[in-house]
C-alpha cells in the first residue's frame, strides 16, 4: 500500500526565492496546509526568525505540526488569514519580512470525500475549508434561490449554463450528496462539456460557501499593512478571479486596477510588484505535479512610506 501524499507544495523553489529575504526575519504562512512551504522555509532561516502558520483547518495544523517537527520558530495559528492583522496583533505590525498565500484548497481536502470538495467522490455537501464558518454547500445548493444560484454560478464559476444548472438544482431538491448535485448538472450539461461544468460548479459553490473572494481581498490589504517596508508578499493562486485581484492589487493598490500617480507622475500603491509577469510551474513540474498546471505566482514589495 502506497503512503497518501496530502500535499506537494506548487513552484517551491519559486516560492522560497521571493518570500525569504532575511533570514534571522519574522514571516507569515497564511495558508499553512501540511506545512511544504513553511518547512522549506524553516531550513533556510536562523534560530532567531519566526515564522507563523495559519490555517482555518484542524487537520491541515495537525498535518504540518506533524511535518515541521518540535521547532520553538514556528507558531501554529488557527485561523482565517482575512483576519491577519487580529491574529498577529499590533505586536507585529510592519514588522514581518514576508507573507505567503497558497490559496484555495490541499489535494489532501479534495480527496477526503467527507469534505465535499470533489464531484469525483460520493460524500455530503460541505465544502467548508474549516468549522470557523456556518454556512455549507448543503444550504447553498438547497436553500438559495434562483437568482442567487445562477448570480453564483456565473460569477464565481465563469459558467456560460448557470440559468440551467441553477433550475436542475432546484429541481432535484432535497440535495445531500456530491453525487446528487452532479447527477442534476448531468441532467442539462453534454457530455462533452460535463468534466468542465462540474469543476466550475463546484467552484463557484466553494467560493461561496468560504467567501474565498472577501477573504483574499482582506488578506490582501491586511497583510501589507503587516509587512515592513521592504518585506514581501508572495501569493500562488489556481483561477483567473483570484488571480486578476492579486494582479490588480499589487499593481494598483485597488482591485479595479486604477493606478493613481502623484504630483511627480510616480505611482501610488503600497506595493510594487516584483516581477511584470505571471510566473508559472515548468513544464517538469507540471509532468510531476499536477496541480502546478494552473498555478500562478505574484511577488510584490511592500514599499517605503516618504514622508
Ligand atoms: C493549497 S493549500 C496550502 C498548501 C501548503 N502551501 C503546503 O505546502 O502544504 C491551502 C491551505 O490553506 C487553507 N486556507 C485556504 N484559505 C484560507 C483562509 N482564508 N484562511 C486560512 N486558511 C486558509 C486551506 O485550509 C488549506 O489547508
Amino acid at each position: 500500500m502506497t503512503a497518501e501524499v496530502y500535499h506537494v507544495p506548487v513552484m517551491p523553489k519559486e516560492v522560497l526565492n521571493y518570500w525569504l529575504s532575511d533570514p534571522d526575519g519574522i514571516y507569515v504562512d497564511g495558508t499553512l496546509g501540511a506545512g511544504g512551504h513553511s518547512k522549506m522555509l524553516l531550513e533556510s532561516l536562523s534560530a532567531q526568525a519566526r515564522l507563523f502558520g495559519i490555517d482555518q483547518d484542524d487537520e491541515a495544523l495537525m498535518e504540518a505540526s506533524k511535518n515541521i517537527g518540535d521547532d520553538n520558530r514556528f507558531t501554529p495559528v488557527k485561523g482565517n488569514f482575512g483576519y491577519i492583522e487580529t491574529l498577529l496583533g499590533n505586536e507585529f505590525k510592519e514588522k514581518v519580512d514576508g507573507i505567503l498565500l497558497d490559496l484555495g484548497v490541499s489535494s489532501h481536502q479534495i480527496d477526503d470525500a467527507g469534505r465535499g470538495f470533489s464531484f469525483q467522490n460520493d460524500g455530503l455537501l460541505d465544502m467548508r475549508m474549516g468549522n470557523l464558518q456556518g454556512l455549507k454547500s448543503t444550504e447553498v445548493v438547497n436553500d438559495y434561490s434562483y437568482q442567487k444560484l445562477r448570480s453564483i454560478l456565473w460569477q464565481y464559476g465563469e459558467e456560460k449554463q448557470s440559468g440551467r444548472i441553477a433550475n436542475a438544482i432546484i429541481d432535484a431538491r432535497p440535495l445531500t450528496t456530491t453525487l446528487e448535485l452532479r447527477k442534476a448538472i448531468e441532467k442539462v450539461v453534454p457530455s462533452r462539456f460535463l468534466v468542465k461544468s462540474l469543476a466550475r460548479v463546484f467552484q463557484a459553490i466553494r467560493i461561496e460557501v468560504n467567501r474565498e473572494l472577501e477573504v483574499l481581498k482582506q488578506g490582501l490589504e491586511q497583510g501589507t499593512r503587516m509587512l515592513k517596508p521592504g518585506g514581501h508578499f508572495v501569493v500562488l493562486s489556481y483561477h483567473s478571479l483570484e488571480d486578476r485581484l492579486v494582479k490588480n492589487y499589487f499593481r494598483s493598490g485597488n482591485f479595479e486596477g486604477k493606478i493613481e500617480k502623484d504630483f511627480y507622475g510616480e505611482n501610488i500603491r503600497p506595493l510594487e510588484p516584483l516581477s511584470n509577469k505571471v510566473i508559472t510551474a515548468t513544464e517538469e513540474e507540471i509532468s510531476r505535479n499536477s496541480r502546478s498546471r494552473s498555478a500562478k505566482l505574484r511577488v510584490a514589495l511592500k514599499k517605503e512610506v516618504i514622508l
